[in-house]
């Protein structure tokens, strides 16, 4: 998993958040089409009862957010804190990752067309793994601290 992004990295990902602005809920709506072909995946957001319409408006707006601050992530911090609180009552896994970054990143070429070109989709491809390399983490803590909480209350 990256550790950092480089700044060319950064600097293309930053570049692409006008792009994100204007046909992000496009790209995320076309990526749930991908994502959701898959029944597994497909249960997990079943199980979660999404709420109508809202789902791929908060992840489009969450991509934006990360485009125009992937190199200042301490403004990510809250938005990052509620999608790990909302990826773990869901029981999002490690394992999941990768089946969205497959989802998403053919998403964004299916949508932006030749402008998305591959250095652009390397970029996000990059970016993605380290968004979720943060989310993994915290989520790894906040699983833990769920395990250690249910311990103590066996101990009761
Ligand atoms: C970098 C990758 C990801 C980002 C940026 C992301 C972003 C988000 C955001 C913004 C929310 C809404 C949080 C809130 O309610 O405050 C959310 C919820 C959710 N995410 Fe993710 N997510 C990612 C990866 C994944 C993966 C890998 C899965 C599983 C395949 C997943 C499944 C879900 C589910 C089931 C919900 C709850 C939907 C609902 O509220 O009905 N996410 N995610």
């Amino acid at each position: 998993m990256t550790a950092t992004l480089s700044s060319e990295t950064m600097a293309i990902v930053k570049s692409t958040a006008p792009a994100l602005q204007k046909y992000g809920l496009e790209i995320t709506s076309r990526m749930y089409e991908r994502l959701f072909v898959d029944p597994e995946m497909k249960a997990l957001f079943d199980q979660a009862a999404q709420k109508s319409g809202e789902q791929p408006k908060r992840l489009a707006g969450a991509i934006l957010a990360f485009a125009q601050n992937v190199d200042k992530l301490s403004v990510l911090r809250p938005a990052i804190e509620s999608m790990a609180a909302r990826h773990v009552e869901t029981h999002i896994k490690p394992e999941h990752y990768p089946a969205v970054a497959a989802a998403l990143l053919p998403a964004i070429r299916d949508v932006l067309g030749e402008a998305a070109t591959d250095e652009v989709l390397a970029a996000w491809g990059e970016a993605y793994g380290f968004l979720a390399d943060i989310l993994i983490k915290r989520e790894a803590t906040l699983y833990a601290e769920e395990a250690e909480a249910a311990e103590d209350y066996a101990k009761v």
